[in-house]
């Protein structure tokens, strides 16, 4: 063997080893972000239950299903006749009622919710309507246009 054949095949050598051992270093990290993504996942396929949801998403705003930032929650009946009217109306949210995401809460914990808001019985009265303010109301949308000077 000649020496540079030599040189080439003790370089070939070198890249192969220590290029094996940087790959299989570089196998076992993917190997390890697999897992934990799965260990992830799985921690967030909730399917909480109608009350869990309840006190994790809407509690603060309608405190116990009474009256707080949002209105008390004795009127489902009334103002959601059918289930399908309540389901769209909590994906889609109104104003200050925010919408919730297949990805906050999913089909299953939706059903749950729903189940677990037909069952509610609100004592308090209806809470008394806001006074309304118009020119607030980020809905309306009516923004002035910035004039611009013309030049
Ligand atoms: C940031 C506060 C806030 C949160 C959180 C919130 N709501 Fe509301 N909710 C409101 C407000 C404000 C209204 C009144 C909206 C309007 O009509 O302009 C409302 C209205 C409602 C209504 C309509 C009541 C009726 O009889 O017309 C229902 C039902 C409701 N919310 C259920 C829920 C549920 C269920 C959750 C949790 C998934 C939730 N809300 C989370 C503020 C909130």
């Amino acid at each position: 063997m000649s020496r540079i054949a030599r040189i080439a095949a003790l370089a070939i050598l070198v890249v192969a080893t220590t290029g094996g051992c940087a790959m299989s270093e570089e196998m076992r990290r993917i190997e390890a972000q697999r897992k934990d993504k799965e260990r992830r996942e799985k921690g967030m396929t909730t399917d909480l239950t109608g009350q869990e949801i309840f006190i994790r998403s809407c509690n603060t705003c309608h405190p116990g299903a009474k009256a707080g930032m949002g209105p008390a929650l004795n009127q489902l009946a009334e103002h959601f006749p059918t289930d399908d009217k309540l389901k769209k109306f909590l994906r889609t949210g109104v104003g200050a009622m925010p919408p919730q995401p297949k990805e906050v809460i999913n089909d299953q914990e939706l059903d749950n919710l729903v189940e677990y808001l037909r069952e509610l019985k609100v004592e308090a009265p209806p809470a008394p309507k806001p006074p309304e303010n118009k020119d607030d109301k980020p809905a309306q949308g009516k923004r002035k246009k910035k004039k611009r000077k013309g030049r």
